[in-house]
């Protein structure tokens, strides 16, 4: 990877392009951003900066990467079609189907759609991943490499699977931060202040976290040697499961995935 072109130097550009300098120090990164403030910070940092998308911005670039929000990418679009000569397109937008981005880029097709998620800030996001079977496995490739800028990469087979991706990893850390709220609660409940709340729960969630990802044995497994018969998990785990909890969580990925499909379906007659 030689120059990334990126359209948008928001929230999402800026951590991508601190992990792609990491990963390769001598790329060329040109950032096309209206906000003259952002464009200031950005060039402070050796990145060439345009205020609106010109052709010098695109040009040579592997890939020019859409990172605007949903909702002036049909707009940041319009301003780039005249400049584009081709270039293999990445959008990180959520919620736009790469149909709808080809239309809007005049029936452009190399396109990949991705979906990272907001732990992408602090570079340690998922990204789910989809390509047309028709592109060619270097594009793949240079759009993997991209997003593995912010963590790993998840290809997916079809495009209906990335409401899926928003579903179970875009909208997930919404989950566990409900999760910490809630346990935080629990916890005040049973006479900790806030502060060693705070500490006993997210060490907690953070070496669970470690323990399932370097165990072979499955989530499964490991809540069964934690929970001995008649004892203190055992108690709990019995109201969780009494609430229906497991059973939630699945009707609620699948409520999330509908709403992306929806909202997808939205976005393309726009
Ligand atoms: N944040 C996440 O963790 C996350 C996770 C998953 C997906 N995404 C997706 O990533 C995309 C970017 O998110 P973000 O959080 O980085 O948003 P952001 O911080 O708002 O960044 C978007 C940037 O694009 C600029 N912009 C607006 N119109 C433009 C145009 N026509 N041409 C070029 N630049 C333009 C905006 O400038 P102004 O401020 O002047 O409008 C802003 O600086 C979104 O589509 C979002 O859905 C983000």
């Amino acid at each position: 990877m030689k120059k990334i072109c990126f359209v948008g130097g928001g929230n999402m550009a800026s951590a991508m392009l601190a992990g792609l300098r990491k990963a390769h120090p001598a790329l060329v990164c040109h950032i096309i951003e209206p906000f003259a403030p952002a464009r200031d910070k950005l060039a402070a940092t050796g990145v060439t900066v345009y205020a609106t998308a010109e052709r010098a911005a695109i040009d040579g670039a592997d890939a020019v990467v859409l990172a605007v929000k949903p909702q002036v990418l049909k707009d940041a679009c319009a301003q780039l079609l005249p400049h584009l000569a081709g270039e293999l397109i990445v959008s990180i937008a959520a919620g736009t189907r790469a149909g709808t981005i080809s239309r809007w880029l005049g029936g452009h097709t190399r396109i990949v759609r991705t979906m990272p998620n907001t732990p992408a800030l602090i570079g340690q996001g998922i990204t789910g991943l989809y390509a047309p079977a028709s592109l060619a496995e270097r594009d793949v490739a240079t759009a993997t490499a991209l997003m593995q800028s912010t963590g790993p990469v998840v290809r997916v087979e079809s495009e209906a699977m990335i409401d899926a991706v928003t579903a179970v990893s875009g909208s997930g850390p919404a989950y566990v931060f409900q999760f910490i709220e809630s346990m935080l609660a629990a916890a005040q409940g049973v006479g900790f202040d806030a502060d060693n709340a705070r500490t006993l729960v997210l060490a907690t969630l953070k070496g669970a976290t470690a323990l399932a990802e370097a165990s072979d044995e499955s989530p499964a497994v490991l809540r069964e040697r934690v929970t001995s018969k008649g004892g203190t998990t055992a108690a709990a785990l019995a109201v969780i499961d009494a609430r229906g909890v497991q059973a939630a969580y699945v009707d609620a990925v699948r409520a999330a995935r509908d709403r992306g499909a929806e909202l997808g379906a939205l976005a393309d007659g726009a």
